[in-house]
């Protein structure tokens, strides 16, 4: 049975296909009738070559990071000679242009890697520029470093790395989206302006209207008429959805205003959050987790395994690296599941053997980075869930363990970066959850009336978990800073310029 698509390339391939873009080039090599000539191809100039006797020009349009090779032979045939207003037609095509080819011939070369080219014999009547680049274009065949790419946000996704990281990412989202589909969530679209600290850290940014600020009748009023921020999290409100349709998720922008200048954190990122009712214990969630993650790397490899690029950056793993991180994601066996007390008798023995260097573990206190980083990356040397956390160092509200200390939540980590998912089953009593909210001294102008309230109608056994977009994509694609994982970048002390 074909795919729609490829039932739309055989039919074009009885003809000159016209619009093409390259994916479709690249589909209809795989099919079984190839047309002579393709029309109105479109897209960026990778690289010229002009020879004695052929150009080539290397094009690019985004639909598929492979490029195309568009031939252009110099030479008249009728006279055997190099065809001088050719050749002078040639010199004016430069790396970065935008380009379109009215028509090519569609040659086949079997014994290369592509399995085939662009010819055109018409070059001025067929080849032509649509917008024409500075003289400093800033990428250059040469190899450009991540850093350096990053100081040019608008031309840094043309590069084969990190345009290829944007399809990585829309694919992932993609398989994601299948997998809760699968397993009858309903997506929620979470609102991004909030009255609550969901988490309760006060990383928070505050949203007023500008013409409230500057109008100084205004007398310090605000907008909504109450304090206003962006989201943390989209937790609470999804606990409000479960409760309707048992099983939700979304995947939100959310901000927060932290001062960690590391290559794990932003002020802006994306989370697919999640939330079930009639949860039994905290493996209802964990299995969900390890279901989830498992499902999207098979995805990876079935569906998208071309977007790792062969030739990695600097300091960016290579494809086989990915592979070896996706590998260990699939391997049921490298999972693990300890709680936190367990956790921290671990790292005190080997803190007794080996100091870590910035901090001493202790129980009652948050893992640090270096703590989560040896539990995954040198003890579990895998994915590792650490349960039940001293209620403490945790929100205000996860659901308390009978031992009154400890709270129903858990941390995935993963080697070599540490947390990438929490979550928690919640408190359902509205006794227990007043009592932790009244106890953090936190709910002081009411804005979590509401969520208690919800305590009172119909409260069920729920739970949920949040996994850092950004954070799951620079572990499966293997770039090393998660300033590369989402478009723009926004960071702690980073002018925001466009
Ligand atoms: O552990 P966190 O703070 O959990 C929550 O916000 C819960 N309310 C989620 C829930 O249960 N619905 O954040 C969840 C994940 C982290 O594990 C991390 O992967 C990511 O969000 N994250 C960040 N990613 C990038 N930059 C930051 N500043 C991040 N802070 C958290
Ligand atoms: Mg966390």
């Amino acid at each position: 049975m074909l795919s729609r698509s490829s039932t739309i390339c055989l039919k074009r391939a009885l003809s000159t296909i016209s619009k093409c873009h390259i994916s479709s080039l690249k589909r209809l090599n795989n099919s079984l009738v190839l047309p002579s000539s393709v029309t109105d191809v479109n897209g960026w100039v990778k690289s010229v070559r002009v020879l004695k006797n052929i150009a080539f020009i290397d094009l690019s349009d985004g639909t598929t990071m492979n490029s195309v090779k568009v031939v252009i032979p110099l030479k008249n045939t009728e006279t055997d000679t190099i065809d001088s207003e050719v050749l002078e037609h040639l010199k004016k095509f430069k790396t970065g242009q935008s380009i379109t080819i009215k028509h090519a011939d569609l040659e086949l070369t079997p014994h290369r890697e592509q399995k085939y080219e662009l010819k055109v014999n018409k070059p001025i009547s067929d080849l032509s520029i649509l917008g024409d680049v500075s003289e400093n274009y800033a990428l250059q065949k040469k190899y450009q470093s991540l850093p350096y790419l990053r100081s040019n946000p608008i031309l840094k996704h043309r590069t084969t790395y990190l345009g290829s990281l944007m399809k990585f990412r829309s694919q992932f989202d993609f398989a994601l989206n299948k997998f809760f589909n699968l397993e009858d969530y309903t997506k929620i679209a979470a609102p991004v302006l909030t009255a609550n600290d969901c988490e309760g850290a006060g990383e928070l940014f505050k949203v007023e209207s500008k013409n409230y600020l500057d109008d100084e009748n205004k007398n310090g009023m605000s907008y909504f008429g109450s304090s206003t921020y962006l989201t943390v999290s989209a937790q609470l409100h999804l606990e409000i959805l479960a409760l309707a349709l048992s099983k939700c998720w979304s995947v939100t922008p959310c901000f927060r205003a932290e001062e960690s200048d590391t290559n794990r954190h932003l002020s802006e990122f994306w989370m697919l959050e999640a939330e079930m009712c009639f949860t039994k214990n905290i493996t209802d969630l964990t299995t969900f987790v390890k279901a989830m993650l498992q499902y999207s790397v098979k995805e990876c490899y079935d569906n998208f395994n071309e977007l790792i690029p062969n030739n990695a950056p600097e300091g960016c793993l290579s494809k086989e690296k990915v592979k070896e991180r996706w590998d260990l994601l699939l391997n049921d066996s490298s999972w693990s599941s300890i709680t936190y007390t367990e956790a921290i008798k671990l790292l005190k023995i080997q803190h007794s053997k080996i100091p870590f260097p910035k901090y001493v573990p202790r129980w009652g206190e948050a893992l640090q980075t270096e703590h989560e980083k040896w539990l995954a990356e040198t003890c579990f040397k895998g994915p590792v869930f650490v349960t039940d956390y001293p209620s403490e160092t945790k929100s205000f509200y996860m659901k308390l363990n009978k031992d009154e200390k400890t709270v129903a939540c858990f941390d995935l980590l993963l080697p070599e970066i540490g947390e990438i998912v929490g979550g928690s089953l919640r408190e359902e009593s509205f006794e227990k959850l007043s009592d932790a909210i009244h106890k953090r001294g936190i709910n002081k102008n009411g804005d979590l009336d509401w969520y208690l309230e919800l305590r009172k109608e119909g409260t069920v056994p729920h739970g949920g978990f949040g996994l850092g977009l950004e954070r799951i994509i620079l572990y499966l694609y293997g770039n090393y800073n998660i300033r590369d994982s989402i478009p723009f970048y926004r960071a702690a002390k980073s002018k925001i310029s466009l």
